[in-house]
């Protein structure tokens, strides 16, 4: 049959430490469904790029578009480490892998699970996904300062957004909402951001005359935050820019019961290169190093790997051991306390049989 190949970007900070336990548990649910996978490791971060000047050359980023997916942990360097750029590995490669390899959709799945707490009163059954565009936005970088350091400084950061670019990410977003509970949310800020608003807008009303099953409305990115706290249960399809859904995601892993657990797709919606899923958090210095770090999120991104390859049964056996450690530690906070990375992904793996 069919050996997927895999190329594995642990990164920084807890990046290897998380994907280490996601690869182990990834390997057993794969093993157990008889699927053949080959993993290659590209140590490139920020001790890399100490190391040899490289961040993602154009050679690297040719071997990472011959694999099926790529799992990424996460970048950042330590900010005590003052050899580093602050930003520069985030930019000249998780950044640039996005961009390169068009992965327009940032899937961003945010949801409780059953049993466990989640920081809001009542514990609210919470099941929503952000389809952050991915390649646009204020990330593309296109800013510039004059006269810096005077007191007379100009920088600019432009946001850039394409007829091309909103529609696919819209598009996608209907489809999923039409494949859910027929909701959507275009969030934005039009009120201020009129030009790029504006396209958003009328691109969103073109794919609701196309989707009569879906319905639709639109909230000012800060009202957003304000229902996404109050009653997160009204989302079920929220689209927005890259950078709205940037800080939307964070928001909602809290409100679901923390960022250790928020898994996330960069995807090609093309297939004209590999897709990469990752983690939506950090490379978290404060705690890296350590063994703490909740693997969850990583383990979660590989099931989003595994459905996004065609791999239906291994990915629903993954997410349901997930479902059910998270519920009996929920139920047992005493075993649960304490529990290194590795023990997380250990528990799992007994699981898993
Ligand atoms: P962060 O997500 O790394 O950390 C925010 C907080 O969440 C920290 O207190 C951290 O300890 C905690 N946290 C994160 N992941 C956790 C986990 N799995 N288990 C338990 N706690 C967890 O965000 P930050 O501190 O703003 O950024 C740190 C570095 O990571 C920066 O260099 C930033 O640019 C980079 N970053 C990278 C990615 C990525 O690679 N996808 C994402 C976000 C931030
Ligand atoms: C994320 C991160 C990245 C982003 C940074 C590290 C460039 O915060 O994946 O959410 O802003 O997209
Ligand atoms: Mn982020």
């Amino acid at each position: 049959g069919t050996t997927f190949d895999i190329a594995v970007v642990p990164g920084d900070g807890i990046g290897p430490e998380v994907i280490a336990e996601a690869r182990r548990v990834l390997q057993s649910v794969l093993d157990a469904a008889s699927v053949a996978v080959t993993w290659t490791e590209y140590s490139l971060g920020a001790a890399h790029w100490v190391e040899t000047g490289e961040t993602l050359s154009e050679a690297t980023l040719e071997r990472l578009r011959g694999h099926d997916a790529i799992l990424f942990g996460a970048v950042g360097a330590d900010p005590q480490d003052t050899r580093i750029p602050s930003g520069l590995i985030e930019r000249e490669l998780l950044l640039k892998l996005r961009f390169s390899l068009d992965h327009s959709i940032n899937l961003r799945p945010a949801r409780t699970y059953p049993g466990t707490a989640t920081p809001l009163a009542g514990d609210p059954e919470i099941d929503f996904v952000v389809v952050r565009e991915g390649t646009e936005g204020p990330y593309v970088g296109n800013g510039g300062t004059i006269r810096r350091g005077t007191a007379h400084e100009i920088a600019t950061e432009v946001s850039l957004n394409t007829a091309h670019g909103v529609r696919r990410v819209v598009a996608d977003a209907f489809s999923r909402a039409a494949q859910r509970r027929g909701r959507l949310t275009l969030v934005h800020k039009h009120n201020v951001l009129t030009h790029a608003g504006d396209l958003w807008r009328r691109t969103v009303e073109e794919a609701a005359a196309e989707h009569p099953e879906v319905s639709w409305d639109y909230m000012h990115v800060d009202a957003a935050t304000i229902h996404m706290v109050q009653d997160p249960a009204r989302f079920d399809v929220i689209v927005t820019d890259n950078l709205f859904g940037d800080i939307l995601t964070d928001l909602a892993a809290a409100v679901t019961g923390g960022i250790g657990l928020a898994a996330s797709g960069s995807i090609n919606v093309e297939g004209s290169a590999p897709s990469m899923f990752e983690p939506v958090h950090g490379s978290a210095p404060d705690i890296a190093g350590r063994q703490i770090a909740d693997p969850t999120a990583a383990v979660l991104s590989g099931v989003l790997m595994l459905q996004h390859l065609g791999l239906a049964e291994p990915a629903a056996r993954l997410e349901q051991a997930v479902h059910a450690q998270l519920a009996e530690w929920a139920r047992d906070p005493e075993a649960a306390r304490g529990l290194s990375t590795a023990q997380r992904g250990e528990a799992l793996l007994a699981r898993l049989g």
